[in-house]
């Protein structure tokens, strides 16, 4: 089966207004090529000057609450993200996992919510290095993916456009170690085989992206791996001169 490659840029925590040249740089290159799909998520306050000026390259949140609207001082709802313009959203962001307790149960609501409200979804898993030190990197993820993927009568009609996997082990986020093409290979098939258990021959069409430490100098080898479908890459999206090429290797895989 072949999946058109995707590669998203998350920008994290960055990014203000005198950013939006960059992004404008990253959409007009990016939609020069034209066998790729790319996104951009960016931080909330950025999402809707964005999406009204580049309406050639999707623009995403990289959170969302389960609740259409409530008291949730600091959340952001799949509503307001459409509001503000944008196509889709991260849920489950191992920074967000860590760092805001969230659980697999979190993260599956997130992903329900989003996608009934029409957003895509790119949902995050991976394992820190204890994890793979120890040699249950593969269990430990299948089993994080069984537990955050959203049920399937939620997310039927999603699949495939909207709906895809990051696969992105902590230990490789930020830190410019990146997983080896075998180790990406068996971690990628074994998640394949999760998706076609939950959701049938629709999970063959599902995408999985691999995420850290993705560059210039990386693409190419990640990209050649067997069902790598495309990119989660942080620190090298924040400039067009190191997203690009990025999504050149796409391009040419
Ligand atoms: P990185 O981040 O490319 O800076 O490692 C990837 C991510 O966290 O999505």
């Amino acid at each position: 089966m072949t999946r058109r490659k995707y590669v998203v840029g998350n920008w994290k925590m960055h990014g203000v207004s005198s950013d939006l040249g960059e992004i404008h740089s990253i959409a007009a290159g990016s939609a020069s090529v034209s066998n790729v799909d790319t996104a951009l998520c960016l931080p909330a306050t950025l999402i809707e000057r964005a999406a009204r000026s580049v309406s050639i390259l999707p623009i995403g949140g990289q959170d969302v609450h389960w609740a259409d609207k409530g008291a949730h001082t600091g959340c952001i709802s799949a509503a307001m993200l459409l509001d503000a313009g944008a196509k889709l959203t991260i849920v489950g962001h191992s920074e967000r996992r860590e760092g805001q307790h969230e659980t697999n149960e979190d993260v599956r609501r997130k992903a329900e919510a989003a996608l009934a409200a029409g957003l895509g979804v790119i949902l995050c898993i991976g394992e820190s290095l204890g994890v793979r030190e120890a040699g249950q990197a593969v269990g430990t993820v299948q089993a994080q993916l069984d537990e955050s993927l959203p049920h399937a009568e939620v997310s039927a009609a999603a699949i495939p456009g909207q709906f895809a996997i990051a696969y992105e082990p902590i230990w490789a986020i930020g830190t410019g170690k990146v997983a080896s093409p075998a180790d990406i290979g068996e971690m990628h098939s074994a998640l394949r085989d999760r998706l076609v258990a939950a959701y049938g021959d629709a999970g063959n069409e599902i995408r999985i992206l691999y995420g850290g430490s993705v560059n210039a100098s990386n693409a190419a080898e990640i990209f050649a791996v067997d069902d790598v479908d495309g990119a989660l890459v942080g620190g090298a999206s924040l400039t067009a001169e190191k997203f690009l090429p990025i999504v050149q290797a796409a391009s040419a895989a």
